[in-house]
């Protein structure tokens, strides 16, 4: 039986319960389903990203059946593997992509619109194009993409230790309210996993607009031990790093008057 606060399962005869911590976090390991709180589809999704979704996604789907080696993962050799969890549109992870041919890229997000958008940048593939047969990856691209189109949590436990390089967390939904906080991404479960799969050395990159997330953050960062904050002045969190490529959501954020911060912080 499962409450809300509880879950029981059976590993053989043996009966295992295991109950939410004080601070409101649903435990997840891997077999139950977490529960998400943002949106998985928006406005109707128009014709050419419906063939995108059904004709190309599957050629560069990761499905938590997929075998997690470099060597097999893309459709070329790479050095590094980063991964990208909340794309939304795609535009960073279609940025970076492209700009680091050698590096092989996993994007997960559950807004389909998104990743509908995301197939658009890597193929050219618009409303009004001709759609080929066999569509294929815009000219200049490299085939160094691939997503995971679901809860990034339901791939976690098939993630081998020590395989990522970077990890990168942008603009995440702030939850602002105190009763919304266990919906927060950035929480302990969540960096357990994502410090397990990073390798020592990699960086684990959270940008975010807003101030009570900035605090949040650092401090569940902190907290979770495995990771130290690069930043050494000011500029090194304020503006935007070198590498970096601006999201649809990061945009937004400067519309509207609110600064966006950069955290980098390394695996230890
Ligand atoms: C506020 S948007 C930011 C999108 C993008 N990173 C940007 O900066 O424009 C957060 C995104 O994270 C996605 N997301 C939230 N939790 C997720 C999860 N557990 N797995 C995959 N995607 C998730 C949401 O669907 C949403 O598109």
């Amino acid at each position: 039986m499962t409450t809300e606060n509880t879950i029981t399962q059976y590993q053989g005869d043996v009966k295992i319960e295991i109950t939410a911590k004080d601070s409101g976090f649903t435990p997840f390991n891997g077999h139950n389903k977490p529960k998400f709180y943002g949106r998985r589809k928006g406005r109707t999704i128009r014709k050419a990203k419906t063939t995108l979704l059904e004709a190309f996604l599957p050629k560069i789907k990761i499905t938590p059946d997929s075998v997690f080696d470099k060597e097999k993962l893309f459709g070329v050799p790479v050095n590094e593997v980063a991964l990208e969890i909340g794309f939304g549109d795609g535009q960073h992870l279609a940025g970076q992509a492209l700009k680091n041919p050698n590096t092989g890229y996993i994007g997960a997000e559950v807004f389909q619109n998104g990743v509908a958008n995301l197939l658009t940048l890597i193929t050219g593939i618009k409303e009004g194009s001709n759609i080929p047969q066999d569509i294929k990856l815009i000219d200049n691209r490299v085939d160094n993409i691939r997503v995971f189109d679901d809860d990034i949590r339901l791939l976690f436990n098939q993630i081998p230790d020590n395989f990522l390089n970077k990890v990168y967390i942008l603009f995440p939904d702030p939850w602002p309210k105190k009763r919304h906080a266990h919906r927060r991404f950035v929480n302990p479960d969540n960096l357990k996993e994502i410090s397990r799969i990073m390798k020592k050395g990699g960086i684990l990159r959270i940008a975010t607009d807003h101030k009570i997330y900035k605090g949040w953050a650092l401090r569940q960062v902190k907290e979770n031990g495995n990771f130290v904050w690069t930043a050494k002045c000011g500029n090194d969190w304020k503006k935007e790093p070198a590498d970096w490529v601006q999201t649809k959501y990061e945009l937004k954020a400067i519309r509207e008057g609110r600064r966006p911060v950069f955290l980098d912080f390394e695996r230890i």
